[in-house]
């Protein structure tokens, strides 16, 4: 932790989602002077950040020497339908920090979190690799090149774990429910991704607010796997029978509106050159995850 950030606040905006409910509590516990945002939630200051008046009244209030922007329109199909909200809110909203940072604060740095359906096509994605297939990865994408107009961290991630937010259910909160209601639950095998758990992430997270390096960085864990090795490997870890899943192909259902990428694997060679972070086994992080289950 080095001074500066324990002087000035760490804006967390989006605080109340699925992410910031694990990255506020656990930054706060490491004695950062954190100030966390909702849209709605009475937990966190509110802001509207797609009003542009708004959000800059917000930061003009907090003055944070650092933003982590975890806000975002998260539903997939609901931005294929909807492309206008999935703009508003993917992309104005980053416009407006973005704007703000560049006139009113320029030393405020802005890690912006972005997504690994920015990518598709086999094997393994670098950073340069972008292939988009619907409007969140598109809508996600043009977030980024609105958080380049300033200093930023961009983080292209996926995530799961136990979620502390009851409204907002991660994909190991669903596979969790499914298994123990003993429900059929159908497993993609020819979908391929390389989450990080939730915890590793607040940790990754946390030294890039304090290294502040310029860029786009892919953080998962290594090793990636099918949705359906995953769900069965996470069975496997939380010793529940796995025999009610069964594997399918995605392009065997027709309830989603979007397409999705089916190869979403990263590689970290550049985090891991340019910072000297390793990211853990995707193996391990379903076993570490597991036990916050039991
Ligand atoms: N969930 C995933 O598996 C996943 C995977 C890869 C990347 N990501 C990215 O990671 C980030 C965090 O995801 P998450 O799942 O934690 O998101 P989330 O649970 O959907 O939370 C979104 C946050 O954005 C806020 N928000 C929405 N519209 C807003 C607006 N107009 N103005 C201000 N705040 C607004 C919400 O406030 P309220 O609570 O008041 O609505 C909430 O705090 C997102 O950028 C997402 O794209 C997520």
């Amino acid at each position: 932790m080095n001074e500066s950030a324990l002087s000035e606040p760490i804006l967390i905006l989006g605080a109340s989602g699925m992410l910031g409910s694990s990255l506020t509590p656990y930054l706060l516990s490491r004695g950062y002077p954190i100030r966390g945002h909702s849209m709605s939630s009475d937990a966190f200051d509110q802001a509207d950040l797609v009003d542009e008046a708004e959000a800059a009244k917000f930061m003009d209030r907090i003055k944070p020497s650092v933003i982590i922007n975890l806000v975002g329109l998260t539903d997939v199909d609901r931005c294929e339908i909807n492309p206008d909200d999935a703009y508003r809110v993917n992309v104005k909203s980053v416009e407006n920090i973005a704007h703000w940072i560049k006139h009113q604060r320029p030393n405020c740095h802005l890690i912006h979190i972005s997504t690994d359906q920015v990518y598709d096509g086999w094997p393994i994605h670098r950073e340069s690799d972008v292939r988009i297939v619907n409007c969140y990865a598109f809508s996600k994408y043009a977030g980024e090149l609105a958080a380049k107009g300033v200093a930023a961290t961009i983080v292209r991630t996926n995530f799961f774990g136990l979620s502390p937010n009851s409204k907002r259910k991660s994909l190991t909160d669903w596979l969790f429910n499914a298994l123990n209601q003993n429900n059929s639950v159908p497993v993609f095998e020819d979908v391929f991704f390389s989450p990080i758990s939730m915890s590793s992430l607040c940790e990754i997270i946390e030294l890039l607010a304090l290294k502040k390096p310029v860029g786009v960085f892919n953080v998962g864990s290594r090793e990636g796997m099918s949705k359906a090795d995953f769900a069965f490997a996470f069975a496997k870890a939380l010793n529940i029978s796995s025999e009610n899943m069964r594997r399918i192909k995605i392009d065997e259902i027709d309830f989603l509106k979007a397409k999705r990428p089916k190869s979403m694997c990263m590689d970290y060679t550049y985090i891991n050159q340019k910072m000297g972070i390793f990211m853990p086994l995707l193996q391990n992080e379903i076993e570490l995850v597991a036990r916050a289950y039991l």
